[in-house]
């Protein structure tokens, strides 16, 4: 229900404020696995990673925006400690994967909340989000399938690498 004073519900604000949570962690996340990708000799993929990463916080950013544009105060949030227990790049492109699949999760439930309680102004800003979910998912699935493409082997995880480095260079 809408309270008087704000321009969303409770429940809304809630599942925000969460949000805002979720893209955090994602950015840490992706942090750790760009300094994983460095150390581990992924040039390309750690810019990739790193890039990533800044991608997520405007994500958070956009939606703090959004509730201070609707003078609403945002809460920050504490964010988790990475699973720092990485072995290889495909892995980190998989948890990668499974972690964008949980977002787009997210987005659908603030977005079916926002529908039940007609907030079309909520549901038209999670429109952004949708799009970007499902690029985010596709990215992640196409670079999979690059293992399986080109291989498992040294050689191909520099290609890999290699071809990461280029998407970084177009993202940034
Ligand atoms: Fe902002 Fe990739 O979720």
């Amino acid at each position: 229900m809408l309270s008087t004073s704000m321009k969303i519900s409770k429940n809304i604000l809630q599942l925000l404020h969460e949000q805002i949570g979720i893209e955090a962690n994602a950015s840490n996340y992706y942090l750790y696995v760009s300094s994983w990708c460095k150390v581990n000799g992924y040039d390309g993929a750690s810019s990739f990673f790193q890039n990533h990463s800044t991608e997520e916080r405007a994500h958070m950013l956009k939606i703090i925006q959004y509730l201070n544009d609707l003078k609403i105060d945002s809460v920050i949030p504490q964010i988790q400690k990475p699973n720092q227990t990485m072995k290889s790049l495909e892995q980190a492109c998989k948890i990668s994967l499974d972690n964008e699949r949980k977002v787009s999760q997210a987005i659908d439930r603030i977005i079916n909340t926002a529908q039940k309680e007609n907030d079309h102004r909520t549901n038209f800003f999670l429109e952004w989000f949708v799009h970007e979910q499902i690029e985010e998912e596709d990215l992640f699935e196409s670079i999979l399938q690059k293992f399986d493409v080109i291989g498992r082997d040294k050689l191909a995880i520099h290609e890999i690498d290699k071809i990461l480095d280029k998407l970084s260079q177009k993202s940034s």
